[in-house]
């Protein structure tokens, strides 16, 4: 008879890495299996859930259940983020109750760095002196950091023209060779992996295991800032589906061990220009889709997802759903979230477009409590912002030009 438990935990008593598709263990030299599946990291089951260090890292704090045995973790350290509710977003979705856990607090100002601690940790323990990735803009930003502090070489390749400024920016700053790839991002993954093979550079992707385990500590730590009463729903953005994955582990290994007695459904938004998950979502993932793709969202402008499978295990084990969002939607979520005080860049805002989209539709219930990942900062995409607010909406709120006279400022005191 089979252990049920087989699936999530490792037979013996060390962490092993093996495909999650033909359950082949992983040689340490190649970014993905020979038959074309991502390699998955399984701990040995430990007896209960693990209570929580007092490690500064919010990722090392749960390291028994990310990477046992680490013992100078590559940290900045990062996690511990914010749990945050603000009435104006509540009201905007709609919905019962709604937090905010800002991964945007991150000390690259996304939720990449809590992945990137484990897969740098890893790249130096098995003698990496080079670390690569493919990205839209945080993962570079992110290795960038990461490689920086455990002094390895790292090369970033991004869509070229496609990046937002503060996330090219913080990559060339911290010392990444950025290549600008002619294509999109889907090819600059395939470009990266192939550097990976043939150059042997470690592969920092989210394809790469290590780094699932450390993005599960966003789910454990949103549960614990609940005292683990689980929410009927998690929202997050979805472009290459590494976080959802990451939160579906999360989520099956913390019920495993009994640290919570239910699962929330997971709500992963899409961009309706770069859809490829929701369209396969709503014919029941009976194939898998691919699309060539565009929105203003750039973080998430991915049309081929890396993570697919594991990303339709999440969906499927937490009874959950996958929606697309207009562009237009996210922008207008992302001026309230903003105009609240807190702010993210816009492919966080398709969390909470997502909600209010799905609360609409009444898939999400009047008295529901939701939590939104917001997983990027505002600061990085400057540029949007500026375009928003330039642009007519209600929302809009353009800087004006005045002459140096009280007279003109007593004028805007007044129209308001
Ligand atoms: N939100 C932000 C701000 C992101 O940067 C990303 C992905 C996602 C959501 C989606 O996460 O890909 O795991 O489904 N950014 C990657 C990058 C692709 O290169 O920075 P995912």
């Amino acid at each position: 008879m089979t252990d049920p438990n087989d699936d999530l935990f490792a037979p013996g008593s060390r962490s092993i890495v093996r495909c999650g598709s033909c359950a082949r263990a992983a040689d340490g030299t190649s970014e993905s299996c020979a038959c074309g599946g991502l390699f998955d990291v399984l701990h040995p089951r430990p007896a209960v859930f693990p209570v929580p260090t007092g490690h500064n890292s919010g990722v090392w704090r749960f390291g028994d259940l990310v990477m046992p045995g680490a013992s100078t973790p590559v940290s900045w350290p990062e996690g511990r983020t914010p749990l945050v509710e603000r009435e104006a977003v509540r009201s905007y979705a709609n919905v019962g109750q709604l937090w905010m856990k800002h991964e945007g607090m991150n000390p690259t100002g996304s939720f990449k760095d809590r992945g990137m601690t484990a897969a740098v940790t890893d790249a130096v323990r098995s003698g990496a002196t080079a670390v690569a990735c493919a990205s839209t803009g945080n993962t570079s930003a992110s290795l960038g950091a990461y490689a920086s502090m455990a002094g390895l070489r790292a090369l970033v390749f991004v869509p070229q023209g496609k990046v937002a400024l503060g996330k090219l920016a913080q990559a060339t700053a911290y010392g990444a060779k950025t290549l600008a790839v002619r294509g999109d991002f889907d090819a600059a993954l395939d470009l990266a992996r192939a550097a990976s093979r043939q150059l042997g550079v470690y592969l920092a992707n989210s394809i790469n295991p290590w780094r699932i385990e450390g993005q599960k500590t966003i789910a454990w730590e949103l549960l614990e800032q609940l005292d683990w009463n689980v929410p009927e729903w998690i929202a997050l953005p979805a472009g290459a589906l590494g976080n959802t994955s990451a939160f579906g582990k999360a989520l099956r290994e913390a019920r495993a061990l009994g640290r919570i007695a239910r699962v929330p459904r997971l709500l992963a938004v899409q961009a309706s220009g770069a859809a490829p998950f929701a369209t396969a979502f709503a014919e029941r993932f009976s194939r898998r889709v691919t699309v060539s793709a565009e929105t203003a969202a750039t973080a998430i402008r991915i049309g081929n997802p890396a993570s697919w499978d594991r990303g339709v295990r999440a969906i499927r084990e937490t009874d959950g759903v996958v929606v697309a969002v207009s562009d237009g939607e996210i922008l207008d979520a992302k001026a309230v979230i903003d105009a609240a005080g807190i702010g993210c860049e816009p492919a966080s805002a398709a969390s909470v477009a997502g909600v209010k989209a799905l609360r609409a539709q009444g898939t999400i219930g009047p008295d529901d409590r939701v939590a939104c990942v917001l997983t990027g900062h505002l600061l990085k995409d400057p540029d949007a912002v500026v375009a928003y607010h330039a642009g007519g909406s209600r929302l809009s709120n353009p800087p004006v030009e005045i002459e140096p006279d009280l007279r003109a400022v007593a004028r805007i005191l007044e129209a308001r």
